[in-house]
């Protein structure tokens, strides 16, 4: 008789008794919408992060859009950004008019090269959006000093990142406003939605304003101070927000813990090369399990493994500027970066979530070496 697989997803949510009861808390109160739970959530996201305020949002790409929206990026603005992320990182300022300038990335820790964004900006920059990929921190200092510089604007995409810690300091503590996403396979999720941090009480009003269709703060409902968006988030998602808030702090030490047994487990063989490791200045909060292997032709021999086993996977990530509507539009091609482009040619997300058990990973590695 043939052996049932049981499949091995990708990513999935933690969850528990926590977030359905307060779920049924805020249905039974009948404040679905702009509501009190959204403040809570926002305080205790402040808090946990160290940034003076923060704006909830319904994801994280709206939270990107309104920060290019509040630095004031227009038709033909040019705005730099890292070509190994994901398709919102470049999205946000295309939505307003803004040009994509990619600048390659650093090898080991796959995010900007300062020297390659420095290279970059031309009399038309407007802006950076710096990424954390993977939930690494990128080169803050040097990219603050760069935009300092040239007067551009900085924003910084922490979606993968929440509980990421660069020079001792949480990010979203450091001054550049940033936005955290929560999508189920994140850190902590609230099904969709996001966060934006800000140090700037007059930007965190403004994006109070965006995210609820421009009203402003005095006013009545139909009074539109400015264009805006409907970006809010809910007070349900809100309530499932700061339940997962709540076990940060194990959620993390759990997927560091995940990623430590692969570590380990995947030391012994030989051309799988795993993320950079920590160091003074960066620690990695994990969002993903991301291997770089020989090459392509070996990549796609572990996912045809991958496939027959049952085992979740994803091609992460490919190149921004490669992606068909951004070559079209704006006529990038094969060559232009190549770092980036070598990563996205052999880099593999593995199964990684919180609760991922070692017998599982064991079998996944023993896929892997397998296909190897
Ligand atoms: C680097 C990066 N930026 C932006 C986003 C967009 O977040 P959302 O899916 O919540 O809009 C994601 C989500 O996967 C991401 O990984």
């Amino acid at each position: 008789m043939k052996q049932e697989v049981v499949p091995v997803p990708l990513s999935g949510p933690y969850l528990d008794g926590r977030e359905e009861d307060a779920v049924i808390e805020v249905l039974r109160s009948g404040r679905l919408s702009l509501g009190p739970v959204i403040d809570r959530f926002e305080e205790a996201f402040a808090s946990a992060v160290g940034a003076p305020y923060a704006a909830a949002v319904s994801s994280g790409t709206a939270g990107l859009h309104m920060l290019c929206v509040s630095a004031g990026i227009t038709a033909g603005d040019e705005v730099i950004t890292s070509p190994y992320s994901f398709a919102a990182s470049a999205n946000c300022f295309i939505y307003e008019g803004g040009v994509p300038v990619f600048a390659d990335i650093d090898p080991r820790t796959l995010n900007l090269d300062p020297a390659a964004v420095e290279a970059a900006v031309t009399p038309r920059t407007k802006a950076i959006v710096a990424v954390d990929i993977y939930g690494y921190p990128c080169e803050l200092d040097e990219l603050r000093a760069i935009a300092q510089r040239h007067g551009l604007a900085l924003i910084d995409d922490s979606c993968e990142a929440l509980g990421a810690r660069y020079k001792g300091a949480p990010l979203g503590s450091h001054g550049p406003s940033a936005v955290f996403a929560f999508y189920p396979n994140k850190q902590i999720t609230t099904g969709e939605g996001g966060m934006v941090t800000t140090h700037s009480e007059e930007e965190w009003l403004l994006l109070r304003s965006l995210r609820n269709q421009g009203r402003g703060d005095s006013g009545g409902w139909l009074e539109h101070v400015r264009l805006g968006f409907n970006y809010r988030i809910d007070d349900i998602r809100a309530a499932i927000g700061i339940a997962q808030l709540e076990k940060l702090d194990e959620i993390l030490e759990l997927r560091a813990g995940v990623a430590r047994r692969y570590n380990e487990l995947l030391a012994g063989i030989d051309g799988v090369e795993p993320l950079c490791a920590d160091d003074a200045d960066h620690v990695r909060s994990w969002f993903v399990y991301v291997v770089a292997l020989p090459d392509n032709e070996a990549r796609e021999r572990v996912i045809a493994h991958f496939e027959r086993e049952g085992i979740g996977f994803n091609r992460y990530l490919p190149s921004i500027h490669l992606q068909p509507y951004i070559r079209e539009r704006y006529g990038f091609h094969e060559g232009m970066f190549p770092v980036s482009e070598d990563m996205s040619s052999r880099t593999l997300a593995l199964p990684f979530f919180t609760a991922l058990e070692p017998d599982v990973q064991t079998r996944v590695v023993d896929a892997l070496a397998a296909a190897l």
